[in-house]
């Protein structure tokens, strides 16, 4: 039950700022999640911030996460407009950093129904099984491995061919191309623009400190990357594909547009806006997830030998876990589930208030606009949801039906704006770490380089491991 308290206070608690910059610079951009965290350990689950003019309330607590996304979804539904980030999605005709609008609903309602819908994620299912088998045979010749590279470039390949039916390094000048414009645009998507914090000021700090040459360098680029993958989709020679890709399914939806109900005019800046949310959205999120549970294995071995053993006793000699086994396998289920409570691979949630609406949060009135970040990592660390948070622990979720749905656990956000690709990252994320698990016994190097495994993040909206995640494979002799 929430407590309506009738508070005199106007904001909730919150370190003290400093005139005009507020908390700016007391932020650790490092590991925002964790030092988050650590101000709801002083000040509770609702704690206020200021960042230059921008008011911003860090929610830590299922309770209060449920405020947001759910009691108040519809206040809660637009994302922060930021210079990075509506740059690069073409002013915010995407759907991932859009504010809630009636293009936003119609993006959305497109993705939904004809891009990420189950019947959609399942017709891809024969890409997701060939490229597991890939990393399998490469980990095979190789043995050691770093685990964060490969798993990288899965979902990069996984992401490539579903949103434009091919392999993203298939051609090395492709590939590091590709690399190096998708890291370059997921750092400016994060890096500090001070006219986001004191628009009053207009745009020349940025201007001067060469951030937005920047941007706009990366945008022109991404944009005849979009526009060559495009045109080889209007090629008239091309050859017939096997399956629609995204920017196929894109096309239909733009060749019947016309005679459709929809309002929405879709064009090609759409189809670009919308590749760049499937790039950032999908590669980085499913990469982490596997990292993150073999790191969380790595570090709890009793509990990998039982996730081995329940998909050895299921596959046997067959060779190899494929996607009708994995409906088969409830331990494992439940190690990736653990894994995303207790490591989210985005363990920040970005809401913003909508500027015309009004709620009152704990007693506490929320003012239009306020910036609201949901902190996944602090809630599955909260001991009065969890009991022994810290530790991971599978058997939480072996007799559970969790579908995202509630709001103990988050890794998918919630509400009207919650992940739209849950089910093609989960089933990607359980059939990588199924084939690994069958696959190999996994041990750390013993060159003396090796200082254990750690938890430790890089920056970014995605939960990278910041040491890279090197490991030792012996094949089990099942394949
Ligand atoms: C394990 C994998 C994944 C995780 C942990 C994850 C997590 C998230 C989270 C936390 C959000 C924000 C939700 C909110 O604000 O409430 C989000 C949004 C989104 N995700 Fe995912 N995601 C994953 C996989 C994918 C995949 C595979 C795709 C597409 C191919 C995708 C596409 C998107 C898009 C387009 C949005 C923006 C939705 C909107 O603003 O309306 N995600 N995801």
């Amino acid at each position: 039950m929430i407590i309506v308290r009738i508070s005199r206070r106007k904001n909730p608690p919150g370190p003290p700022g400093l005139p005009f910059v507020g908390n700016l610079f007391q932020f650790d951009k490092a590991n925002p999640h964790i030092y988050l965290w650590r101000l709801s350990q002083k000040y509770g689950p609702l704690v206020y911030l200021k960042h230059g003019s921008t008011p911003i309330l860090v929610v830590s607590s299922t309770k209060m996460a449920r405020q947001i996304l759910k009691t108040y979804d519809l206040s809660f539904c637009t994302r922060p407009s930021v210079v990075g980030q509506q740059k690069l999605a073409y002013d915010g005709i995407d759907m991932a950093f859009s504010p809630y609008n009636h293009h936003w609903i119609q993006m959305r309602k497109i993705c939904v129904l004809h891009l990420l819908s189950p019947k959609q994620v399942s017709s891809f299912r024969s890409v997701r099984e060939d490229e597991v088998r890939r990393v399998i045979d490469k980990i095979t010749i190789s043995r050691s491995c770093n685990l964060s590279d490969i798993a990288m470039s899965l979902a990069s390949n996984l992401i490539c061919r579903v949103a434009f039916g091919r392999r993203y390094d298939d051609d090395e000048y492709d590939k590091l191309r590709f690399d190096r414009l998708i890291m370059e645009a997921q750092a400016l998507m994060v890096s500090f623009y001070f006219s986001d914090h004191f628009p009053v000021f207009g745009n020349w700090v940025d201007k001067v400190s060469g951030l937005l040459d920047r941007l706009q360098k990366n945008c022109k680029e991404l944009d005849v990357f979009y526009q060559q993958i495009i045109d080889e989709h209007l090629n008239p020679s091309r050859p017939k594909p096997d399956r629609q890709d995204i920017i196929d399914l894109m096309f239909e939806l733009l060749k019947h547009q016309s005679s459709s109900s929809s309002s929405l005019h879709i064009t090609m800046d759409h189809i670009k806006a919308l590749l760049m949310n499937l790039f950032v959205a999908g590669t980085d999120t499913v990469a982490a997830a596997v990292v993150l549970t073999m790191t969380a294995l790595m570090l709890n071995p009793t509990i990998m030998n039982k996730a081995q053993t329940e998909i050895k006793q299921l596959i046997g000699n067959k060779g190899t876990v494929d996607e009708d086994d994995i409906k088969k396998l409830p331990y494992l289920k439940a190690v990736v589930l653990e894994s995303l409570r207790l490591y989210p691979p985005a363990p920040l949630i970005f809401r913003t208030q909508i500027s015309n609406q009004h709620c009152t949060i704990d007693g506490y009135k929320i003012e239009p606009g306020t910036s609201v970040f949901i902190n996944g990592w602090a809630m599955a660390r909260d001991p009065e949801t969890w009991k022994d948070p810290d530790e991971f622990r599978p058997e939480r979720f072996t007799n559970s039906s969790w579908d995202g749905g509630v709001f103990e656990m988050i890794p998918f956000g919630g509400g009207r704006r919650g992940c739209p690709g849950m089910g093609m990252g989960l089933i990607s994320t359980e059939l990588a770490l199924a084939n690994l698990l069958y696959s190999f016994d996994w041990a750390l190097p013993s060159d003396g380089d090796n200082d254990g495994v750690d938890t430790e993040a890089l920056p970014g909206l995605t939960m990278h491991k910041k040491n890279p995640l090197v490991l030792v494979a012996t094949p089990t002799g099942c394949i």
